[in-house]
């Protein structure tokens, strides 16, 4: 079958939702399902993640690292989110300096001049990613590199943000004139305050000049893994149970060009051995989430990773407006090898070098890997058509070493067939509803699907009447960065019909995965979690996919959803083991709507059963830092229940009724 264009790139233009889709004098909807017939099976990997460093992902979000800029590389003319504290009417002051490198990656210094008199303590102070949280009874590290032309004493601490009370502070002596990486623990009292805006500060008493580089602060992170993760957003991840972590994914595997793309040999071991690089959402990655940390990150959940190896092909910007490609054959060669290489670091035992690196930067096992993508949305910018070859080139390669693997195709080739192919679909929810039966009649014969990316994206706009408008959300649009309960909605009518379509849908996950909720720090809207430096919070739409995802069971059923309105979506499926069938029913209507249920093919449904559902007040509420919990899941119980009965769903409301059948 023809593919439709992906709906990313449908015209920009105000929609509403028609009015045929809630005609009211319409036969009213039915759902049969038949379990005497055949069911489809879940992929095992059927829900996941995928993650790229935007919107502070990564430096700023999953990352645990709370000092911003800690390489002095963000700006070449000043040290941004750095700044003189203390006495600074001294005459002290700070600047860049590149001509103390510490080592081939750190090239880039803070020089203090510090003239502190009378005893009052000047220095650096750094303010975090919008703030740096202040946790009570928590044990920080600290690190930097340092020298100074004195022997001198620093003081190492946390404190709010005029600096009028500390809440953590510790002493480091001996400063000398070579570079030396210092490591300090700094411990808050179980009474200091949780906040969001303190300040890392390092200060003297001693006139001299100091020099500070690669300056790094941990709280404690998930599993205590050094260099690791934030507690509370893998906590979230993990709750959804995904089975893969697509990485390291988008545009920021593509890079503005190829210099600038993930290099991922550059983001291993001892985090002072990595240069960092300019990322392609407007600011510069620490790399302090490496390939390792990607891997890592995925055991943690456990789930596998699905590896995204950069294929030779780096983004349009206002310079080079059609992209840069790769010519295929020798100059493609080293791109190809550096995939190889970063396969073989990630599955390749002790006998490889790769493998070995692996080993020697802490992981002895091999990752499991069964599908690895090869670019990235490569429709985007390739005004000559270059990917077809380029995926040849890299197919050709991997199938010969990795014969295993599954090699997944960003748009449609020719030139080989690919064993999967991954579609992005971010679109408005009325879009959403056409692309719930988009695989209904998809071609069999061809790769299967990755929905690699996609995301209801749109506007809830009420007029002065109090009618409902869904408008298309402009691609700059940031001011909201999580998703509507609405939105959510058309997400979840989606994963209806990629749940009715598993034997065709091998994976799929929502994207983008994060957001730093600060003006300033996020570049894309709508996301699925929130947070700033202190808390996070959970969108309506990451409701949806853990409502789905705990209730996946393993295959969807035999069913037909007929009547009206367009705007009921139903899917159900079965958990053999635990003789349990999941009815899933969207209603993206702001009417209720009754839904009759029959079930063919069992000896009996139990009259009582467990449901969960997400609804609220309006279509357009949303979560925030200030509300995480406007919008909820809420279970109840339903009873009366049995091979036939009908159920009226609440307006604008996901509900999953747990039936128990014999
Ligand atoms: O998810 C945000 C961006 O959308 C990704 O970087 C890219 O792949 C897509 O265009």
């Amino acid at each position: 079958m023809k593919n439709i264009p992906l709906t990313k790139l449908a015209a920009l233009s105000a929609l509403l939702l028609p009015a045929s889709l809630f005609a009211v004098d319409a036969p009213a909807p039915t759902l049969t399902l038949d379990l005497s017939k055949p069911v489809i099976k879940f992929a095992p990997t059927f829900y996941g993640l995928m993650t790229e460093e935007i919107n502070h992902a990564y430096d700023g979000g999953l990352y645990a690292e709370l000092i911003q800029n800690r390489q002095f590389k963000d700006d070449a003319q000043s040290p941004v989110h750095w700044s003189l504290v203390g006495d600074t009417a001294s005459g002290s002051s700070i600047a860049l300096d590149t001509t103390q490198p510490v080592n081939e990656a750190q090239t880039v210094a803070l020089k203090l001049e510090a003239k502190p008199a009378g005893g009052k303590p000047v220095g650096i102070t750094n303010e975090g990613f919008w703030g740096v949280p202040v946790k009570p009874d928590t044990t920080y590290r600290a690190s930097f590199f340092a020298k100074g032309s004195a022997d001198a004493q620093l003081r190492v601490g946390i404190q709010n943000t005029d600096g009028t009370t500390t809440y953590a502070q510790t002493a480091v002596t001996s400063i000398s004139s070579a570079w030396k990486r210092y490591t300090v623990t700094l411990a808050t009292a179980k009474d200091a305050p949780a906040l969001s805006n303190g300040r890392f500060v390092i200060t003297t008493t001693t006139p001299g000049t100091y020099w500070f580089s690669l300056v790094s602060l941990f709280p404690p992170t998930f599993k205590n893994r050094p260099n690791g993760n934030r507690v509370d957003l893998m906590q979230e991840l993990v709750d959804l149970k995904p089975a893969f972590l697509r990485c390291p994914g988008g545009n920021y595997l593509e890079g503005n060009s190829p210099e600038t793309h993930f290099v991922w040999k550059q983001t291993l071991g001892d985090i002072a051995e990595r240069p960092g690089h300019m990322g392609t959402w407007g600011y510069r990655s620490s790399d302090g989430m490496g390939l390792l940390e990607f891997m890592e990150w995925a055991e943690d959940m456990g789930a596998e990773p699905v590896l995204a190896v950069y294929a030779g092909f780096s983004l349009p910007t206002k310079e080079h407006r059609s992209g840069t490609a790769i010519p295929t054959g020798d100059a493609m060669k080293p791109y190809v090898e550096e995939a190889l290489d970063e396969i073989e670091y990630v599955t390749g035992d002790a006998g490889t070098k790769w493998g070995a690196r692996r080993i020697a930067d802490g992981h002895p096992q091999p990752f499991p890997l069964q599908y690895v993508e090869i670019g990235n949305e490569d429709f985007v910018g390739d005004a000559k058509k270059t990917y077809d070859a380029r995926f040849a080139q890299f197919y050709d390669a991997i199938k010969a070493k990795y014969p295993q693997l599954q090699c997944i195709a960003t748009i449609p080739v020719k030139s080989r067939k690919a064993d999967v192919l991954d579609e992005h679909h971010y679109a408005t929810s009325v879009e959403m509803m056409d692309l719930a039966h988009r695989y209904d009649k998809f071609d069999r014969h061809g790769p299967k699907i990755f929905v690699g990316e996609w995301a209801t994206r749109e506007l809830v706009e009420t007029a002065p009447d109090g009618t409902v408008n869904y408008a298309r959300m402009p691609w700059s649009y940031k001011q909201i960065p999580t998703p509507s309960l609405h939105a959510a909605l058309g997400d979840a009518a989606f994963l209806t019909g990629m749940e009715r379509n598993a034997d065709l849908i091998v994976m799929n996950c929502y994207a983008p995965l994060f957001v730093h909720d600060n003006p300033g720090a996020y570049q894309w809207s709508p996301n699925l979690i929130g947070y700033d430096s202190l808390r996070s919070y959970l969108s309506p739409a990451y409701y949806v996919q853990k409502m789905f995802s705990a209730h996946r069971g393993d295959s969807t059923v035999n069913q037909t959803l007929t009547g009206e309105p367009k705007t009921f979506f139903a899917n159900a499926t079965i958990d053999h083991a635990k003789g349990a069938v999941y009815v899933k029913v969207v209603n993206l209507a702001g009417t209720e709507q009754p839904l009759s249920i029959n079930l063919d093919g069992v000896t009996a449904v139990d009259a009582e059963a467990q449901a969960a559902i997400l609804t609220a007040p309006t279509p357009g509420a949303v979560n925030s830092l200030a509300q995480p919990d406007n919008v909820k899941p809420s279970t109840t119980r339903f009873s009366g229940l049995g091979k036939q009965f009908t159920h009226t769903f609440p307006a604008n409301s996901l509900t999953i009724i747990e039936l128990k059948i014999k």
